[in-house]
């Protein structure tokens, strides 16, 4: 591991490390992140791989001059407000995706999260390379984002390099979905939601927070739930995967936790969703539920649970 000085040296060292599709740490405005070349597929694999990072949990992209936004990304005119105002500086904004932007990237969504850090060691790196680089948070998955060098060192010993240096702010940036009608702030992050509402003059919905899960839970909703979680499950199986169902009745020939339908089901989900959690399966596939009375709180609790993974089928 080289570990670097945020001198003009440094950062040229570390430009050379991103080109040759290595990976590097650096410090950010907000917490250090760790980058590679947005368009070097292999390298961002590595990306996850290093951070122990579930394939379903996109990456933000960084980038250094608001023109590489538009090549990555459709703007709409909230967006342009927000980058106006708030760009460089700790605010991730959710555009939809333009086809440059390799789905690796994106965990396969047709969104693409984009941040211009306010610090000048990411913004330089950017700029001799001449690239957007990926910016997440340079931790080991679960763990607290780092703000030390020492914290980066701790839980990325086999990264490239790392550049030593200040993150003024200390926690992370905040993330908002500016495709959606209200706009939603999907993370709670350095830029408040008042600043957020001020700015754009609309209100601002907050989604659903996350919960921690040891394996990804796809929320599955529609007219068509059996057949959509069938093939799921096929092409899952196909990959290698271990899928574990959690479903109203033992219909799919598969493994299926059962809850019941109507006040079954919202005693016995809480309780399904933690055997699940034990259990040895790769993910787990939550048949949605519709209910005149306990719908939206249920629905409510699986959205936090499937985070972006709800499917419509
Ligand atoms: O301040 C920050 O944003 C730091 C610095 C280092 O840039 N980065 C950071 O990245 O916190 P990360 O990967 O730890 O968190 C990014 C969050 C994740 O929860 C991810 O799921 C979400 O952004 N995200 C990324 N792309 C997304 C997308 N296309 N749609 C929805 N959420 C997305
Ligand atoms: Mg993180």
């Amino acid at each position: 591991m080289k570990i670097l000085n945020d001198d003009s040296r440094g950062i040229e060292v570390a430009s050379k490390i991103i080109e040759r599709g290595c990976l590097v740490a650096f410090p950010t405005e907000t917490v250090y992140g760790v980058g590679c070349d947005v368009f070097n597929e292999e390298a961002v694999k590595k990306v996850y791989e290093i951070k122990k990072r579930d394939f379903s949990k996109p990456l933000i992209v960084g980038v250094s001059e608001v023109e590489q936004i538009y090549e990555l990304a459709e703007v709409n005119e909230v967006a342009e407000k927000l980058i106006k105002k708030f760009f460089p500086g700790p605010l991730t904004l959710i555009l939809k995706r333009k086809e440059i932007v390799p789905k690796i990237v994106t965990s396969g969504l047709e969104k693409v999260a984009i941040r211009m850090p306010d610090h000048f060691v990411p913004l330089e790196l950017m700029k001799r390379s001449r690239k957007p680089i990926v910016v997440p948070s340079a931790n080991v998955s679960g763990k607290p984002s780092p703000t030390k060098f020492e914290h980066v060192i701790q839980d990325l010993p086999g990264i490239d390099a790392v550049i030593k240096g200040e993150c003024k702010i200390g926690i992370e940036s905040t993330i908002v979905d500016v495709t959606t009608d209200p706009i939603k702030i999907l993370r709670f992050g350095a830029v408040p939601k008042r600043e957020i509402e001020r700015h754009t003059k609309l209100d601002v919905e907050l989604s659903f927070g996350e919960y921690k899960t040891s394996k990804p839970f796809y929320l599955f909703i529609g007219e068509r739930v059996r057949e959509g979680i069938l093939k799921f499950v096929s092409d899952a199986e196909s990959k290698g995967l271990k899928p574990l169902i959690i479903a109203k009745e033992d219909v799919y020939g598969k493994e299926v936790i059962t809850v019941g339908k109507g006040k079954d089901y919202v005693r016995n989900i809480f309780d399904a969703i933690r055997r699940a959690e034990l259990m040895d399966f790769d993910l787990v596939i939550l048949e949605g539920f519709d209910d005149p009375e306990y719908g939206d709180a249920v629905m409510h609790r699986l959205k936090m649970l499937a985070g972006e993974r709800v499917i419509r089928v």
